[in-house]
C-alpha cells in the first residue's frame, strides 16, 4: 500500500509525500464502557490508514481518496461539517488543530486504507489519527499522541455525529506490537498488557450486515446511561458516571432504576468488572477463564444493553458451540460487523467451513474472516516529502 500511495501522490501533485499511518483496532473486551468512563482492553491490528501529504502553494487543499476514487478540494478558510461526506475526517482534525491555536497551510493529500469499511475494526478513528499524525508531521507542530487522541474523538462527535468513547483513536495512536492497552477511560491513562496465546489465536468474522440507525441508537444508548447516572445519584450523590458503582450494588440499583434502565445500566457495571478480571486472566495465562469473560461480555451486550442483531448472535452462538473455541462476541459499537474468536488454531480451515456454510444457510451472506496480530500504534512511516 505505500508503494502504491506514493505512485499515485506522485503521479497527482509530482512531488514525494510524507506517509502516516495509523491502524484499526480489536477490542479484547470492554464494550460500550468508554463513554461512561469506564474500561476498556484494546489493541492495534496491522490492517490500518495510510495518508499522504505534501505541503502545496496553491491556498486550498486537493484531496484524493483511494477507496472512493474521489477527488475533493476546499479552502481552509471554509471548513464545516459535509454531510456523510469522507472529508469530514479531515475537516474534523483541522478544526480542532486550527482551535488549538495552529495554522495550516494548505496542502495535497491522497488517503488509502487496508481495513474493510464497515467491519468495526474503527476505520474512521484510524483515519482521524492518520490525519493527525500527517498534518503535525508536515508542518512539525508539537501535538502529543494524547491531545490528537482528544481531537480524533471530537471530531468524529462534531463532524461525524457520533458521540463516542476515547477508545478507538486512543488504540489507534498507543498501540504496541503483541500487547493490549488495559485504558482507563476516566484518568485517560493505559498499562500495556502483553498477549502471550500461544497456540491459539484471535480471528474476526464479519457478518457483513450493518444495521441502520447504528449512529442514532449509539448516541441513546450514551443517553440512557446518562439518565441512570441522573436517577441514581439520589442514593450515591458522589458518582459521575456508572463507573462508579460497583458490582457488589446491582441489588440495590434495582430497586431504584426504571425496568427499562437497569439492564443498561447493569451492561456497563458488569462489563467494567469483567475488564478487570479479563486483564488478569491474561496475566496469568487463563486463557479457558478469557474466553467464559467474552461468552459473558457477548450475553450481556445482547441481552442487557440490546446492541447485537440476529446475525452477530448466530456467529457468536455458532462459535461458542465449537470445542476449539474459547470464547466469541460481538466487537465495537454492534448492530452488525464482526465478532471476536478465540481459536485453537489448528482448527481454523475448520471453524471457516463451519461458519461459512451455517451462516451462509441462515442468512444468504459469507462471511469473511480476518486474522489478527496486535500491532503498533501511529507513525510516520516515509518522510521523504521534497515539499517546499
Ligand atoms: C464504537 C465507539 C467506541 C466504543 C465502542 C463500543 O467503536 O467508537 O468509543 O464506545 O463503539 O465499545
Amino acid at each position: 500500500m505505500t508503494e502504491r500511495i506514493l505512485e499515485v501522490f506522485q503521479d497527482l501533485f509530482s512531488q514525494r509525500p510524507l506517509i502516516a499511518f495509523a491502524p484499526g483496532r480489536i477490542n479484547l473486551i470492554g464494550e460500550h464502557t468508554d463513554y461512561q468512563e469506564g474500561l476498556v482492553f484494546p489493541a492495534a491490528v496491522e490492517q490500518g490508514i495510510f495518508v499522504a501529504i505534501g505541503r502545496n502553494q496553491k491556498g486550498y487543499c486537493r484531496l484524493y481518496s483511494l477507496d472512493f476514487d474521489e477527488e475533493y478540494t476546499f479552502s481552509l478558510d471554509s471548513i464545516s461539517p459535509q454531510k456523510g461526506h469522507w472529508v469530514n475526517y479531515v475537516m474534523g482534525m483541522l478544526s480542532q488543530l486550527k482551535q488549538a491555536g495552529f495554522a495550516p497551510q494548505s496542502f495535497d493529500m491522497v488517503i488509502g486504507g487496508t481495513i474493510p469499511v464497515g467491519a468495526g475494526l474503527s476505520s474512521s478513528a484510524a483515519l482521524s489519527i492518520a490525519i493527525g499524525t500527517a498534518i503535525t508531521s508536515l508542518f512539525n507542530y508539537q501535538v502529543s499522541k494524547k491531545s490528537l487522541v482528544l481531537y480524533a474523538q471530537k471530531s468524529e462527535h462534531l463532524y461525524a455525529g457520533v458521540n463516542c468513547g476515547i477508545m478507538d483513536p486512543y488504540a489507534s495512536a498507543f498501540g504496541k506490537k503483541s500487547h493490549a492497552l488495559l485504558l482507563d477511560c476516566r484518568s485517560n491513562s493505559h498499562e500495556e498488557i502483553p498477549i502471550n496465546l500461544g497456540h491459539f489465536g484471535l480471528v474476526l468474522v464479519n457478518s457483513k450486515v450493518k444495521h441502520s440507525l447504528t449512529d442514532s441508537a449509539y448516541n441513546k444508548r450514551g443517553l440512557a446511561c446518562e439518565d441512570s447516572v441522573n436517577i441514581l445519584k439520589s442514593e450515591f450523590p458522589e458518582i459521575k458516571t456508572l463507573r462508579d458503582i460497583d458490582i457488589s450494588d446491582l441489588e440495590k440499583i434495582e430497586k431504584i432504576l426504571p425496568q427499562k434502565l437497569f439492564p443498561k445500566a447493569k451492561h456497563v457495571i458488569s462489563e467494567n468488572h469483567r475488564v478487570s478480571e479479563a486483564a488478569e486472566s491474561l496475566l496469568k495465562g487463563d486463557l479457558a477463564n478469557f474466553g467464559q469473560l467474552m461468552n459473558s461480555s457477548h450475553e450481556s451486550l445482547s441481552t442487557d444493553f440490546e446492541v447485537s442483531c440476529a446475525e452477530l448472535d448466530f456467529l457468536a452462538a455458532k462459535a461458542q458451540s465449537l470445542p476449539y473455541i474459547l470464547g466469541s462476541r460481538m466487537m465495537g459499537g454492534g448492530f452488525g460487523g464482526c465478532t471476536l474468536n478465540l481459536i485453537d488454531k489448528k482448527f481454523l480451515v475448520d471453524f471457516k467451513i463451519q461458519i461459512q456454510n451455517s451462516y451462509q444457510k441462515q442468512f444468504g451472506i459469507i462471511p469473511d474472516f480476518i486474522e489478527v496480530e496486535l500491532s503498533d500504534g501511529a507513525s510516520v512511516i516515509h518522510s521523504d516529502s521534497t515539499s517546499f
